[in-house]
């Protein structure tokens, strides 16, 4: 599973640019995704809800599935080619695991439940919708704090 391949000083630092960048604007599709959907739930009035659900479709599915996406090959090219390794350290595979399963989501349980609400506007309901804004910025920021601490070292004593 070792592996002597390395990005280079410069091409490791550009795709780490990329990979913090991808990381930024996730983040700031979640804040998004959050104003948007507790606008939806608090407001009385039905334009504005409807105009949450649309401006929720257009803001969320494809920009944060091309967030996750970049996050996700410029991560596996930052571990795999350096000393961390794809699947060598924790930190590493769990942030793997968190990208894959938040990716994953974004497309079969957060794709449906925006598109339908567009389609309903003002007569959805934005309560189905309260766990994304919550859930995924959460473990996003686990992520962060995984990359930045690199708790709980090697999976295998030696490899
Ligand atoms: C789940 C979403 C992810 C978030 C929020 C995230 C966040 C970050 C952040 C903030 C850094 C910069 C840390 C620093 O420079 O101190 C970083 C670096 C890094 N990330 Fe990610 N990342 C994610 C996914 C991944 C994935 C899927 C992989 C690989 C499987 C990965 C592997 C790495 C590696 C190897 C570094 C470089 C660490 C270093 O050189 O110190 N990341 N990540």
């Amino acid at each position: 599973m070792s592996t002597s391949w390395r990005l280079s000083g410069r091409t490791r630092k550009l795709t780490l640019v990329v990979h913090i960048a991808s990381v930024g604007s996730w983040l700031g599709l979640d804040v998004a995704m959050a104003v948007l959907v507790f606008t939806a739930l608090g407001t009385g009035d039905v334009e504005t809800k409807a105009l949450c659900f649309r401006a929720l479709e257009l803001v969320t599915i494809w920009p944060m599935t091309i967030s996750g996406l970049t996050c996700l090959v410029t991560g596996v090219l930052l571990a795999y080619g350096s000393k961390y390794g794809l699947v060598k350290y924790w930190w590493v595979v769990v942030k793997l695991g968190l990208n894959l399963l938040l990716s994953t989501l974004i497309l079969i349980a957060l794709r449906p439940g925006v598109v339908d609400l567009a389609e309903k506007g003002a007569e959805g309901n934005a309560v189905d919708l309260v766990f994304p804004p919550i859930v995924s910025p959460t473990l996003l920021m686990v992520a962060v704090v995984l990359s930045v601490f690199k708790p709980w070292g090697r999976l295998r004593r030696k490899n």
